[in-house]
């Protein structure tokens, strides 16, 4: 058994985050999101993984390395560009050869990761096996149609529902499914739909069966299912303080202070994690934030948000909620007048003032 995980792709709905950095590098909890799908693949005993890379190659490589910190043999698969999760699976077949393989998206998490999904395809050996969860608003999804335990119809953001199952990105393959890739062509958005050639398997008398999850499961490739990750991967945490903190300051709850880290005359308050060498002073670090190394948080207020590697926030008048920070951003309070905004934003940055 084999993996592919998918680690290339446009990241547009992570803009700009995305223009310097891989969406699947960004941390949740801080640790790459990627990361806990790499693990997952391990504890599920898979350890030849193919990871199909794209403009972001070199980051990926830097961070994953040859997978020997997982136990896992790493291969790179070059995709020249975004043309689907189809596509990745057409140029991954020198790689996954006759093997059964399991496709996972490399911005996806799963609560209770994926050995009962691999075992069940292990026992029951169908062309293909797919993820369902059921979801609120199945008109966002590729949506599955079941009857007598098998998958009819696959259709993609559906109008009319015909179910409220949703295709979640972990999938699993035989052999079978290059000779659908190879057939199926471009969709509306010029891209090679895995859908398509699931579907096709279909069509062609093959078996595909589906999987319930069991717990949750996220999309982080946008901003708010990325807090939404990083507040489920926070409540799993136990408390962990290998950071200072001084006397005049509260830590409060489920939270982690990685070594190096200050806390000084502040209140913390779980479930958060503070990234090793980070300052927190005369400052509130509120639930359901993640703080990287190396950042400063000085007179300011935050919560429910994620601060990447280096930035500083200094002399906030206002609590900073709901948000997802770059690296070495600077966010501070100027002291001269006129009291205004004063901006130097990327494209496609987004602000939201409240008053
Ligand atoms: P998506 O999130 O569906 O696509 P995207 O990365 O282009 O993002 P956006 O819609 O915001 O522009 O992709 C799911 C995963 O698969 C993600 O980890 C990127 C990866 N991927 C590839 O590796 N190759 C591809 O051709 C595509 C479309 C996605």
């Amino acid at each position: 058994m084999k993996g592919l995980v998918l680690s290339g792709g446009k990241g547009s709905r992570l803009r700009p985050l995305t223009y310097t950095r891989a969406k699947q590098l960004v941390p949740v909890a801080n640790k790459p999101v990627l990361f806990y799908g790499i693990e997952a693949l391990a504890a599920a005993g898979v350890r030849d993984i193919g990871i199909v890379v794209g403009d972001t190659r070199n980051e990926i490589r830097a961070a994953v390395g040859d997978g020997s910190q997982w136990d896992v043999t790493v291969t790179y698969i070059e995709q020249d560009a975004p043309s689907g999760l189809a596509h990745a699976v057409l140029i991954s077949e020198p790689f996954l050869g006759d093997e059964p393989f399991v496709m996972y998206l490399g911005d996806n998490l799963l609560k209770k990761g994926i050995t009962p999904f691999v075992e069940e395809f292990k026992r029951a050996k169908p062309a293909a096996q797919i993820l369902l969860t059921r979801v609120p608003d199945p008109q966002m999804f590729g949506v599955a149609e079941l009857a007598d335990g098998k998958v009819l119809r696959l259709v993609e953001k559906p109008k009319e529902p015909k179910s409220d199952l949703a295709l979640v990105g972990v999938y699993m393959f035989g052999p079978e499914i290059f000779e659908s890739v190879k057939q199926i062509t471009p969709s509306a958005r010029n891209e090679l739909e895995i859908t398509e050639a699931i579907q096709h398997l279909i069509d062609r008398g093959c078996v595909v069966r589906p999987h319930l999850v069991d717990g949750w499961w996220k999309d982080t490739g946008k901003l708010d299912d990325m807090l939404e990750a990083n507040r489920l991967i926070l409540e799993t945490f136990d408390r962990r303080v290998d950071g200072t903190v001084d006397a005049e300051s509260r830590v409060e709850g489920k939270v982690v202070v990685e070594p190096g880290a200050q806390i000084v005359g502040s209140v913390v308050r779980g479930p958060v994690i503070i990234g090793a060498n980070a300052r927190v002073e005369q400052a509130y670090v509120g639930p359901f934030t993640s703080i990287m190394n190396d950042v400063e948080i000085r007179g300011s207020e935050i919560e429910h948000s994620i601060v990447l590697e280096g930035s500083v926030l200094s002399e906030l008048s206002n609590r900073v909620i709901d948000s997802l920070i770059g690296r070495n951003v600077r966010i501070y309070r100027q002291p001269d007048k006129p009291s205004a905004y004063r901006f130097m934003l990327g494209d496609n940055s987004e602000v939201g003032i409240r008053w």
